[in-house]
């Protein structure tokens, strides 16, 4: 490395490159209600940065140029008003800005010791995400990378509980002693809540499923009878409030009366499904999470935090120092009073993403979020009727939620013609790029499910949304 490659050579350029930023970034910004989703050329064009490892440095500067000119054509408009699959929020104004501030500060969010700030503002944004979402006081909570690893965090405090009733702690022990797992849940148990039982050593494919039907709607009666079945043996539900194709809800009260009955650890994955608590009208969706011993929820989904940003809440903290103690001379006092995060999760160095949670709530309060999430559940029932209204197109699945779940079909095509056409269409919608939508599978059905969750939709993009549709898929060959 030459000197004039050194970083100390270069720390002078932080002006120019903030200037580059800011000036980058609100050009990009202003666009984002009319850029396309999907830019054209946009899976060819990252391959500009195939490269062989620089031996000499370019400067930052050109580093960073190079990274805009070249790169933004491969970005996905995520951001934006028009993004509706999977289910991906936006950033709000001032999440954004106190996220480019986590990184200017950088401060390792593991305790008090490594940041005063950072561990006050977790601790005060876990105390608003209880009161926003009407959770129990006394719960404790903590900021994870998403809703993934709050899943891992809270079914990590439910394993602990679970080997503990069998006498053994699994987070020191291991599994020697402990007999197989009972894990249940409905069909609508999320991939992530299954990744996590899989990183847990709990399986993924161990989880017993009942359900009624093909949809995987919870079956209470079957649930309660293998419940019984153990006589007081433990056991760990995981209940889903708000099912990511058609944002459907269990009755999470009735699973809070087992839990109550049997021997079990009620965990909830709210991951959107909790922001129903924020909007008194739909509150009665999620009713009963209060009486779970978990639930997770994510602040990159509908809090519209910056990536990446989940969070975790469980009734009886102390099995999160159970599960993730880390001992160290060199640590903090697991004992100290305040909150030592490194021994609540699964992470020692974290990010401060209570910058962004923190920014968020205080720039827009509780009245600000409720109308954000109402607005977006107005514009759901939008699009549910302007699906009814459309002869070409059926929609498969009420709408509690901000989640409409159809297809197209066209008079005169059977189920499997219309699965065909349906895949088609997915692919021309993400292809297209002015909105982005894609497929799942519901009753066996091949359907579009747009998810509405970004703060700056409104009626415009949920309009265009449909012309789209309607448009590409008039244009489709049909065999
Ligand atoms: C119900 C549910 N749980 C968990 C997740 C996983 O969230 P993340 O991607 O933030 O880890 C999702 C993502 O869509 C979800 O919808």
């Amino acid at each position: 490395m030459t000197h004039s490659s050194d970083p100390l050579a270069q720390s002078d350029e932080f002006k120019q490159i903030i200037d580059l930023v800011s000036r980058e970034a609100l050009a990009y910004l202003e666009g984002l209600d009319t850029r396309l989703v999907r830019q054209p050329g946009a899976n060819e064009s990252v391959e500009r940065f195939v490269a062989p490892l620089p031996e000499e440095g370019a400067g930052a500067l050109r580093a960073l140029e190079t990274l805009l000119a070249d790169g933004l054509q491969g970005t996905v408009t995520s951001a934006g008003p028009r993004f509706f699959h999977w289910v991906i929020g936006g950033s709000t104004p001032a999440s954004l800005g106190a996220d480019w501030i986590t990184s200017v500060l950088d401060q390792n969010n593991g305790g008090w010791d490594a940041t005063p700030l950072a561990t006050k503002l977790e601790m005060i944004s876990i105390d608003w995400l209880k009161d926003l979402f009407a959770l129990p006081p006394e719960w404790t909570g903590i900021l994870t990378t998403g809703a993934t690893m709050a899943n891992f965090t809270a079914l990590a405090a439910a394993r602990q509980w679970w080997s503990e009733q069998h006498g053994v702690d699994i987070a020191d022990q291991g599994f020697h002693g402990l007999p197989a797992p009972e894990v249940m849940s409905s069909g609508w148990i999320h991939s992530s809540a299954r990744k996590a039982l899989g990183m847990l050593g709990l399986g993924r494919s161990a989880v017993q499923v009942f359900a009624t039907d093909e949809i995987g709607t919870l079956d209470l009666a079957a649930m309660e009878a293998a419940l019984q079945a153990l006589n007081g043996a433990p056991a760990i539900i995981v209940g889903n409030a708000g099912e990511v194709n058609a944002g459907h809800f269990e009755p999470i009260g009735a699973l809070a009366d087992l839990a109550d009955r049997y021997n079990a650890w009620l965990h909830v994955d709210g991951a959107f499904g909790l922001f129903a608590r924020i909007s008194p009208d739909h509150a009665h969706l999620a009713a009963g999470i209060e009486r779970a011993d978990s639930v997770i929820a994510d602040g990159h989904k509908w809090l519209n935090v910056p990536y990446d940003n989940g969070f975790a809440f469980v009734r009886d903290g102390s099995w999160l120092p159970k599960a993730f103690s880390a001992v160290a001379d060199y640590l903090p006092d697991p004992n100290e009073e305040r909150p030592t995060y490194i021994y609540l999760g699964p992470e020692m160095s974290r990010r401060a993403r209570s910058f962004t949670v923190w920014a968020t709530l205080r720039a827009y309060g509780r009245a600000g979020y409720r109308s954000m999430v109402e607005r977006n559940l107005s514009l759901a029932q939008l699009l549910a009727g302007m699906v009814d209204n459309h002869p070409d197109f059926e929609r498969l699945a009420e709408v509690p939620l901000n989640i409409v779940c159809f297809r197209y079909r066209p008079a005169g095509v059977t189920d499997d013609q219309a699965d065909r056409l349906n895949e088609r269409l997915g692919e021309a919608i993400l292809m297209d790029g002015r909105v982005y939508a894609g497929t799942t599978i519901w009753d066996g059905k091949v359907a579009l499910r747009p998810a509405i969750v970004n703060w700056r939709t409104t009626e415009r993009d949920i309009q265009l949304l449909m012309e789209v549709v309607s448009e590409l898929a008039d244009g489709l060959p049909r065999d």
